[in-house]
């Protein structure tokens, strides 16, 4: 349940809430059954203690108050400290063990012998599909993980994809500078698509992509919605918006398909997750070759539209925030970004892949965005055994919330965690076991495949803009609920700058 998270939170604790009696009562009995159960677990195990609030509803309000909250975390910290770090309780009509302490979140991404599968409400299992990457466990998931993966970290890709990020980051941000007011949460957005299907697709400006653009923003919209399907519903138009996204993606799956001949396909390396997936597909590779293998393809294309949509805009606009609250962070990061443009002018070299990921502070910045932004706030999992880790027994069927947030805000192991501060990357150079405090990609089996692409997007981003533009941000705040978001989407105004090396920012 990462990608929308609270939302889906929301959503269903918004169904239990409003939903007619019937669906309360089924709910009702099936918890009452769960609890006896649990009661007598207890007494041999060490089951998390908590409280399950009140009934059907249980704690669902104070999460949700505390989601609108400016400390989302409130909810946890509280109960961490009267339970411990590992406590249960019932959100959404379901018992949930949450966990805040990095060990075990660790033991619970690493997926202990595939025992913790991803658990997602049903609205989401119907748009996403049955053998969505996302809701699936076991072979297929981890050899389309391992396919994906190998090709978004693969040196071409990098390539190919830092001058297709340079060009959509150059010709937005120059737009940006003839507007008076810039939203950078939608211009982003609009930004980061464009990247995204150019990646999957090779896909670029045009009619195409803003019809794709359309359908997809209208697909997803029912990934937070009611799971009824009838005409005229949320959900019912969201599948039909997603039917018709397969179509326009099927068309190009086709084309390629027609167009790629054996030999091209030996000798020339993949350029998109189109070109990895129809391989895969004509080599037979998976033992159970699909039956349709062009409904499968473009299947998978559109499921890996997901992940990356909303989390990289979400990742820019937050990065730009703190900058913007952040004057000496800026003006270190425009220092480091100029002589690295320098550098390059003067060699005339042309910008690669491995020079942005070698700004270290830039680096740090993105780290210490994604730590307090926490984007994906934690993972859902369910345990398909009882489980125990570090002493904390996590019973068959409950519900387990790895709560990253938890992590990244804990002032045990990030100082004044509050406080923007991308030179504590400098000092923690590893020592804090970074691989397991800091785990704003997840990890373990599942770990995100566009890891290092969104940092390199993000690096691309950063440096055009404090390279080339200085802007002033309007006054705005960071909510957390349903998903992380700017209240007013960050209005900001941009201009145009010529910088030369070691000047400092301007004022804010
Ligand atoms: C800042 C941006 C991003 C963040 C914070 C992020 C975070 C995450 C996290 C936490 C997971 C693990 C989910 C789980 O364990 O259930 C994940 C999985 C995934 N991400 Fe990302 N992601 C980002 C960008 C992207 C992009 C740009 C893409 C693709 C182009 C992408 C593709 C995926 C896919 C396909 C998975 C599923 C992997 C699997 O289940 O095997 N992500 N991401
Ligand atoms: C990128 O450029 C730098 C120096 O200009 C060079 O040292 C490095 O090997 C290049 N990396 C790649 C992947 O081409
Ligand atoms: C950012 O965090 C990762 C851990 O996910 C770590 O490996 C990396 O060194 C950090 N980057 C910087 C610049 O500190
Ligand atoms: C972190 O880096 C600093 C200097 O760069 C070094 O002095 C220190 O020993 C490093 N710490 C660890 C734990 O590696």
């Amino acid at each position: 349940m990462d990608y929308w998270v609270a939302g889906f939170l929301v959503l269903t604790a918004g169904i239990i809430l409003r939903s007619r009696l019937w669906f309360r009562l089924r709910k009702w009995k099936t918890r009452d059954g769960e609890e006896e159960e649990q009661e007598k677990e207890t007494k041999k195990a060490m089951i998390p203690k908590g409280s399950l609030g009140w009934p059907v509803i249980g704690e669902t309000l104070a999460f949700i108050a505390c989601g609108y909250s400016s400390r989302p975390v409130t909810f946890m910290d509280k109960r961490k400290s009267l339970y411990g770090n590992v406590f249960k309780t019932n959100i959404i009509g379901t018992p949930i063990i949450i966990s805040t302490d990095a060990e075990v979140n660790k033991v619970v991404l690493q997926n202990h012998g595939n025992t913790f599968v991803p658990a997602y409400p049903k609205s989401i299992t119907e748009l996403l599909g049955e053998n969505s990457i996302l809701s699936i466990n076991g072979p297929h998931q981890k050899r389309l993980h391992t396919l994906i993966g190998a090709f978004f970290r693969s040196p071409h890709l990098k390539e190919r994809i830092t001058r297709d990020i340079e060009a959509s980051v150059g010709l937005t941000l120059a737009s940006w500078s003839h507007l008076p007011v810039v939203h950078v949460q939608d211009e982003t957005k609009k930004m980061t698509f464009e990247i995204l299907v150019k990646l999957l697709m090779s896909i670029s400006r045009g009619e195409d992509l803003d019809i794709l653009k359309l359908e997809f923003e209208e697909f997803i919209k029912g990934l937070i919605c009611i799971p009824i399907k009838f005409p005229g519903t949320r959900l019912y138009k969201s599948l039909k918006a997603k039917e018709r996204l397969i179509k326009i993606v099927k068309k190009v799956v086709k084309e390629r398909q027609m167009a790629t001949t054996d030999t091209v396909r030996k000798t020339s390396p993949a350029n998109d997750a189109v070109d990895v997936l129809l391989r895969d597909v004509s080599d037979g590779g998976s033992s159970d070759t699909p039956s349709q293998p062009l409904d499968f393809v473009s299947g998978k294309i559109v499921e890996m539209m997901i992940p990356g949509e909303e989390t990289m805009p979400t990742a820019m606009t937050l990065a730009v925030k703190f900058l913007s609250d952040n004057p000496v962070a800026l003006a270190k990061l425009v220092e480091e970004n100029m002589e690295f443009k320098r550098r390059k002018l003067e060699s005339g070299e042309e910008y690669n892949w491995s020079d942005y990921m070698s700004l270290s502070f830039t680096h740090n910045v993105i780290n210490e965005t994604l730590r307090m932004a926490n984007i994906i706030n934690g993972v859902w999992r369910k345990a398909l055994k009882d489980v125990e880790i570090k002493g904390y027994l996590i019973p068959k069927g409950w519900c387990v919330l790895a709560s990253f947030i938890s992590v990244h805000m804990d002032e045990d192991i990030y100082e004044n965690p509050y406080q923007f501060d991308p030179w504590r990357w400098d000092r923690i150079n590893g020592s804090v076991n970074s691989n397991v405090c800091f785990t704003p990609f997840g990890g373990g089996q599942r770990l995100c495949p566009g890891l290092e692409l969104s940092k390199l997007e993000i690096s691309i981003f950063l440096h055009q803009l404090v390279t080339r533009y200085s802007w002033r941000a309007e006054e705005d705040k960071i909510v957390s609920f349903p998903t992380v978001k700017m209240k007013r989407r960050l209005p900001i105004r941009v201009a145009p700058v010529e910088r030369t090396s070691h000047i400092p920012v301007e004022d804010h």
